[in-house]
């Protein structure tokens, strides 16, 4: 493949706040890499052992998904797994990080299939066959149907279920695979699903919500535990959460202060808290209070949520500006939390009636959320400041990447200059800030490697870095590929 792209240049309409005419260093072991998950890529949704998992079941609810999209096809990822690993070695990036399909390696009955297994084994061969490290996330998002049935996250027993699950997954791959995330992004698993009803299993229950949220953290701690145990020193376990920055439109108003920390508390410290200092922090505790998240707290629970971790995996795509209540409130229908990114409307602590987006008037994505690299910066710093700094840890930027209208060429070939490839630019540009300024961050994975099933929004939002034709499955690299094998390459961001 031929690598010759131009650089957005000094005129990056998405990089305000930084000297995009400079080119930046970053250190020669940063890793730079891509991210995918099981579901969102794999297709192969009946094949060899695999069973049903709560997404496989969620597509099939009327309006639930875009066009009725479902995840039985994908990116074929699973039948071009070998040509999806060499076109990541002929960009020349050296980790990939990607999830285990839970439904895949233990189904339904909770039996190994060592067939579903195999998979991973293959794909984990494959990488370092090509100086790939892989990065495995044992959870985004696929649980098993069959637990699903049960009560899904909501079920106590499922933070069981998945430390047994894990401890497995470890034991068969941890002589090759040295970086272990549990979940992804538990906001989206409890939140999103039980109380906002746009992800799987689509419930409005803001209890079921926060009692997913505590089991999700359970599960983290008892699995990060278990591989503990089976782990040498070479081996870095973490977990990855989404962070919102919250910023109020009025600093001086008090009501528009509290708007922001009740965003803070809800996507941020609801999760940072448990992890890092073994609590709940009390405001959260008392917004969740009516939807019961207290009563879900057992002896232990938190000692067993703190267990000691090597890397905190950061998802960051955008902030928010909010402001406290309107009077008279205004109607859902006018509010800007459409999107899955957006404020989850029935989320039982930030509901309308609390809190309203304030748009900046930034530019926005597809999904419509407003490009703010410099809240990346701002994250960074304090994640350092406040969590992974006292805690001796790194970071990670386990995703960060935007969708756009792609508009291919005649060869099918998408020229994001302008938009995607200047968003990674740009927030590359906000990593590098945060670390000159002491932010301890060892890699940046852009998502996505490959366009691919976007849960909600089906196949109507592309993130990859690589176009998929779904007609013919042929991939080919956009301009944002070609720019980003350049970074990769020279371990620098081009002026
Ligand atoms: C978060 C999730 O981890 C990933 O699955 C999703 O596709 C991206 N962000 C974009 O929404």
């Amino acid at each position: 493949m031929s690598i010759n792209a131009s650089s957005p240049h000094a005129s990056n309409p998405l990089a305000a706040g930084f000297n995009s005419a400079t080119a930046l260093d970053f250190p020669s072991a940063f890793r730079f890499g891509s991210a995918t998950a099981a579901f969102q890529v794999e297709g192969a949704s009946g094949e060899d052992g695999r069973q049903e998992s709560i997404w496989d079941a969620f597509c099939k609810v009327p309006g639930a998904v875009f066009g009725g999209h479902d995840g039985s096809v994908a990116a074929d990822h699973y039948h071009r797994m070998p040509q999806d690993v060499a076109l990541m070695a002929d960009l020349g990036l050296d980790t990939y990080r990607f999830s285990t399909s839970w439904p895949r390696i233990k189904p339904g009955d909770g039996k190994l299939n060592p067939t579903g297994l195999d998979f991973y084994s293959r794909l984990v061969d494959e990488l370092l066959e090509h100086e790939i490290s892989p990065w495995l996330t044992l959870y985004h998002w696929d649980l098993p149907q069959a637990l699903g049935e049960r009560g899904g996250w909501a079920n106590r027993d499922t933070a069981y279920r998945f430390a047994d699950y894990a401890l497995e997954v470890f034991e068969h791959l941890g002589d090759r695979v040295s970086d272990w995330t549990t979940l992804n992004e538990p906001w989206c698993s409890s939140f999103l699903s039980h109380a906002g009803g746009e992800h799987a299993p689509g419930h409005t229950a803001p209890s079921e919500a926060v009692a997913a949220a505590h089991h999700l953290l359970l599960g983290h701690g008892l699995a990060t535990s278990a591989m503990r145990e089976a782990a040498g020193p070479g081996h870095r376990l973490g977990i990855t959460l989404n962070f919102t920055l919250a910023d109020p439109a009025d600093p001086d108003s008090p009501a528009d202060t509290d708007a922001a920390r009740r965003i803070d508390g809800s996507f941020n410290r609801v999760f940072l808290d448990p992890v890092f200092r073994g609590s709940y922090p009390s405001d959260v505790l008392e917004d969740m209070a009516q939807a019961g998240l207290g009563r879900h707290i057992r002896d232990n629970d938190m000692e067993i949520i703190a267990a000691p971790i090597n890397v905190l995996g950061v998802n960051y795509y955008n902030g928010v500006m909010v402001a406290g209540p309107v009077d008279p409130p205004i109607a859902d229908s006018e509010l800007a939390f459409a999107s899955e990114r957006g404020l989850a409307r029935r989320s039982p602590m930030v509901g309308s009636e609390r809190v309203q987006e304030i748009s900046r008037g930034l530019p926005r994505t597809a999904m419509g959320w407003e490009v703010q690299p410099e809240g990346l910066e701002r994250l960074l710093l304090r994640l350092q400041d406040q969590y992974t700094g006292p805690a001796g840890i790194p970071m990670v930027i386990t995703e960060n990447g935007a969708a756009y209208q792609d508009v291919p060429d005649a060869d099918g070939f998408v020229d994001d200059s302008r938009d995607r490839l200047a968003f990674i630019d740009a927030h590359l540009r906000a990593v590098h800030r945060a670390m000159e300024r002491g932010a301890d961050v060892r890699g940046y994975l852009v998502w996505s490697l490959l366009d691919n099933f976007e849960w909600a929004f089906g196949y109507s939002k592309r993130f990859g870095i690589v176009r998929v034709d779904y007609e013919s499955q042929r991939r080919i690299p956009k301009a944002s590929a070609l720019w980003y094998a350049r970074v990769a390459a020279s371990h620098q961001v081009p002026a």
